[in-house]
C-alpha cells in the first residue's frame, strides 16, 4: 500500500516522504540540550555501566562528550535489555531515544532509550576504569587517549595550535612549510637522528628556522608548524624527542620587537584556552587557573647576567658562561608570576646563527621565554646574524660543512636585513597550561628516550 502510494509520487516528495519516515535525527552528544523531548540516534561507544536490576544506565561517548542512556526493562525488548546488560566496555553501538533534561546526570541530559544497535561487541578491554601505571597507560596510548582526562588535554592542544594559527594569520604572516629532511643541523651536530638518503647522509629537522630566515626575506613576516627531532639523550618530564614547534620569523625586526611579539603571542594563547576550553581546564583538569589570568603583556625581562646574580642569590653556585639547567629555570620563574624573558646569554651558549649584542660581544641577542610554575623554556629565540663574514666565520668555529650552508649564506648575500623570531614548544605550552606533571601526555603519541610504541 505504501510501496504504491510511493511510487506514483515524482522524484522530489518520495526523497521528502523518505526523510519523513526516518525523523530520527542523528546528533553529536555536545550538542545534545538542543534536542531535549525529541527523538535522537547517537554513534558511539559504552565507556561504562551500572544496573539496577531493572534499569541499565550506560555512559555512552561519542568522542564530543558522554552521554547517560536509560534503559528500562519495560521499554524494550527483553533481547535487547539484556544484551545491553551484558555489553562489554568499549563496544560500538547506535542508540536511539528521547532527550530528558536530568540535573543528575553527567552533562544535565540523558536519553531514555527505545532501541540500540551494537555495532561490534569489544573484547575485554585492558584498560579498566581504575587506576593503571604510566607505563601500563603508555602501552596502551591509542585506547588511553578514550579517557575524559585525556581528551581535555588534547582538546586543548588542539585549541592552542588554533590560536597560535589565528595569531599570526591574523596578523598577516605567512605560512610556510619547513622541509622535514634536511642537509644540515640547526640547533648543535649532537642531537641529530641521521637517516640515509639514496647513499647520502640526511638529517631530520631540528628546527624550521633556516628556512624560515630565507622565507622572511621573500614574505616580510612568515612561520612554520611542524615537527621537530632532537636525538637528546634526555629524560626528564620536558623533552621528547619528537615534538612540535611553531616558529615565526620576522624581517626588520629586532630582538625588542621579538620579545613584544611573543608576549602578545603567548598572552593570546593562554586567553584563548581561558575562554574556549574552562570546561576541561577547570572541571576535568581542576587546573587553578587563576595563575593563567593575569598571562597579560608586559612580560618581565631580565638579562643572563641578572638571572645569575638571582641564582647566587638564591644559594646556587653558578658559573658565569653555563647554561640552565631545568632546576636554575624554576628558580628563576619563581621570582615572577608571569612568564619571564631572560635575554643576552653568553654567546657559547648559544647556536652559531645568534647575532652578538654590538655592545658586549661575548653575549648575543637571544632571549629564552620561561614558563612560571616551573614549566621552564617554552620559547628559544633571537635576533639573527645579517652579517656574511661574520656567519661565515662562526660556520667555521663551530665546525660545520660550510658546502651544506651555502643558501644558508646567500641571505646574507643578496639584500640582508636584520631579522628576528623565535621557536615555541607546542606540548611545553600545553603542559604548562593545563599543569601537567609530564610533557608526554600533551601529545597524542609521544617519541621518549625509551619509547616509540604504539
Ligand atoms: O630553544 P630551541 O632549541 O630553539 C630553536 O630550535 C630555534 N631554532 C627556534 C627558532 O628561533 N625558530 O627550541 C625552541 C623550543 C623550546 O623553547 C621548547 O619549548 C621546545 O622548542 N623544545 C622542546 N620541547 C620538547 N622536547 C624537546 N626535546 C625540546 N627541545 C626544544
Ligand atoms: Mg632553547
Amino acid at each position: 500500500m505504501v510501496d504504491k502510494r510511493v511510487r506514483a509520487l515524482p522524484f522530489s516528495s518520495i526523497y521528502n516522504f523518505r526523510v519523513v519516515i526516518r525523523a530520527v535525527e542523528v546528533v553529536y552528544i555536545s550538542g545534545i540540550g538542543a534536542h531535549v523531548g525529541e527523538e535522537v540516534e547517537i554513534r558511539g561507544w559504552l565507556y561504562n555501566k551500572r544496573s539496577s536490576g531493572s534499569i541499565h544506565f550506560l555512559i555512552i561517548r561519542d568522542g564530543t562528550g558522554f552521554l547517560q542512556a536509560v534503559v528500562a526493562r519495560e521499554e524494550v525488548p527483553v533481547e535487547l535489555f539484556e544484551t545491553l546488560g551484558a555489553l562489554p566496555q568499549e563496544s560500538s553501538l547506535t542508540a536511539t531515544g528521547v532527550v530528558r533534561e536530568e540535573r543528575r546526570a553527567p552533562g544535565g541530559f540523558e536519553l531514555a532509550l527505545k532501541d540500540a544497535r551494537i555495532i561490534q561487541v569489544a573484547s575485554e578491554y585492558p584498560i579498566s576504569l581504575k587506576e593503571h601505571g604510566v607505563d601500563f597507560l603508555m602501552d596502551h596510548r591509542h585506547l588511553w587517549i578514550r579517557t575524559p582526562r585525556q581528551h581535555a588535554i588534547l582538546r586543548i592542544r588542539s585549541e592552542v595550535v588554533k590560536a597560535c594559527r589565528d595569531f599570526l594569520d591574523e596578523r598577516g604572516f605567512v605560512l610556510l612549510d619547513a622541509p622535514i629532511l634536511t642537509p644540515a643541523a640547526c640547533e648543535g651536530t649532537t642531537t641529530l637522528f641521521e637517516t640515509d638518503y639514496f647513499d647520502r647522509k640526511a638529517y631530520l629537522t631540528q628546527s624550521g628556522q633556516l628556512y624560515m630566515e630565507a622565507g622572511a626575506m621573500a614574505f616580510g613576516r612568515v612561520y612554520c608548524f611542524g615537527p621537530t627531532f632532537r636525538a637528546e639523550k634526555s629524560k626528564t618530564r620536558r623533552h621528547l624527542m619528537e615534538f612540535w614547534m611553531i616558529e615565526p620569523e620576522m624581517a626588520f625586526y629586532d630582538l625588542d620587537d621579538n620579545m613584544k611579539l611573543q608576549e602578545e603571542f603567548v598572552s593570546y594563547i593562554v586567553q584563548r584556552v581561558l575562554s574556549k576550553r574552562s570546561k576541561e581546564l577547570v572541571d576535568v583538569l581542576k587546573r587553578d587557573v587563576s595563575k593563567l589570568r593575569n598571562v597579560e603583556p608586559p612580560f618581565p625581562r631580565i638579562s643572563y647576567d641578572e638571572a645569575v646574580r638571582i641564582l647566587r642569590e638564591s644559594g646556587v653556585d653558578f658559573q658565569w658562561g653555563n647554561d640552565f639547567g631545568g632546576g636554575d629555570e624554576t628558580i628563576l620563574a619563581e621570582r615572577f608570576d608571569k612568564p619571564v624573558f631572560v635575554h643576552r646569554y653568553p654567546a657559547a651558549c648559544k647556536a652559531f646563527y645568534m647575532k652578538p649584542d654590538p655592545d658586549r660581544p661575548e653575549v648575543v641577542l637571544s632571549a629564552d621565554l620561561l614558563a612560571p610554575e616551573g614549566y621552564g623554556e617554552i620559547i628559544g629565540g633571537g635576533q639573527r646574524i645579517d652579517d656574511l663574514e661574520l656567519l661565515e666565520a662562526r660556520i667555521k668555529e663551530h665546525k660545520l660543512p660550510e658546502e651544506a650552508y651555502r643558501w644558508y649564506a646567500d641571505i646574507r648575500r643578496y639584500g640582508s636585513v636584520p631579522h628576528s623570531g623565535f621557536g615555541l614548544g607546542i606540548e611545553r605550552t600545553v603542559a604548562w597550561i593545563c599543569g601537567l606533571d609530564h610533557v608526554r601526555e600533551a601529545i597524542p603519541f609521544p617519541r621518549l628516550l625509551n619509547r616509540i610504541y604504539p
